[in-house]
């Protein structure tokens, strides 16, 4: 193993055996790869379980040392537009395989492609399945369009479980020397939400001052300690005072959480509120269509405010 100086890449595994968790698809793409053929296909799933590094993977073994000449890596959320299916993307598939039966294309992030984009792809796997494979990877598969789920073997990566993050867990304080007791274990997994590349992180980060992890620390670096602010911004905010509530909220963004932690947060504290019960369901209803509008890239200030908004004119 060399010494990465970031984990997620030291730990990063390079063979099937390596992985923890995914086991459902683990065992079809390795039967694929050992026969030596592989169809299109589509790794969908949330964010740092493995769709990568799977794709790398399924190149390695493959190829062996002849992959890095075999494979595209594109990001699509860097390039969404058609002109980098156009050109990178079929100036590829257009050549020749070197000294292996076919190349891969492996398009990272691909529901960030526009739909002109996805047309445009959905043409060049039809044109060149015989020289190429396509390996795409999302997080969101109902925007990729039809068309290309259909001319790929779908699979669907769930969130890894808590024995599987204890594995990962327990492997990388074997590797590093680090101590960590069953609480701070459980602490990890509550923060990382089945995420392997917020646990590795995470570890990371909090063995930067010491071998010793234990809860508080895990939990003071993962932001999921409710700040003291936020009691009094939500009470600010159903009082109406919405000045006040936002530079809460200003303090606490500014303070290093993101727009997604906390909405979490409110979501959670909207049920220790002293309201009744209809008003606390429209509450957490809201909470459900800010998040959504954040994931789709809203800016969250705006959409934080209008959520607090939302707490005042509960009063009106
Ligand atoms: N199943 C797994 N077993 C072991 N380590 C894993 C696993 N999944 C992810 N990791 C770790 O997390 C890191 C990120 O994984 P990867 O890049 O494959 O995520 P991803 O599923 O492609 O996420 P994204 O949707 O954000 O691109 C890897 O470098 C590796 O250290
Ligand atoms: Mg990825």
């Amino acid at each position: 193993m060399t010494d990465s100086f970031l984990w997620a890449e030291k730990y990063r595994p390079k063979t099937f055996e390596e992985f923890v968790g995914q086991t459902h698809i683990l065992d079809g793409v390795r039967q694929l790869v050992e026969q030596g053929n592989l169809p299109h296909v589509m790794f969908a799933g949330p964010a740092g379980v493995g769709k990568s590094t799977l794709a790398i993977v399924v190149a390695r073994t493959l190829f062996g040392d002849r992959w890095r000449q075999n494979v595209l890596e594109l990001n699509a959320s860097d390039e969404r537009g058609i002109d980098v299916v156009r050109t990178k993307v079929k100036n590829f598939a257009r050549t020749k395989a070197f000294e292996v039966p076919f190349k891969i294309i492996f398009l990272d992030e691909c529901d960030a492609l526009t739909r002109d984009a996805q047309q445009a792809l959905r043409r060049t796997m039809e044109n060149f399945s015989n020289s190429c494979r396509f390996v795409l990877s999302c997080n969101f598969p109902s925007k990729i369009i039809d068309p290309i789920q259909s001319r790929c073997v779908n699979y669907r990566f769930k969130s890894l479980t808590k024995e599987d993050i204890f594995a990962l867990v327990d492997r990388i304080a074997k590797g590093e020397g680090l101590k960590l007791d069953a609480d701070a274990k459980e602490s990890l997994f509550a923060c990382c939400e089945g995420d392997c590349r917020r646990v590795v992180n995470l570890l990371q980060a909090a063995s930067t001052s010491g071998k010793t992890i234990d809860k508080d620390k895990v939990e003071s670096l993962a932001g999921l300690a409710t700040p003291q602010e936020l009691p009094e911004m939500l009470s600010l905010a159903l009082k109406g005072d919405l000045l006040t509530a936002r530079k809460h909220l200003i303090g606490m963004l500014g303070a290093g959480l993101s727009g997604q932690d906390l909405i979490k947060l409110i979501q959670k504290g909207v049920w220790e509120l002293d309201i009744d019960d209809k008003q606390k369901l429209q509450l957490v209803d809201r909470c459900g269509e800010c998040e959504f509008r954040l994931v789709e890239g809203s800016d969250s200030v705006i959409q934080l405010e209008a959520l607090l908004a939302q707490f005042g004119l509960l009063r009106a």
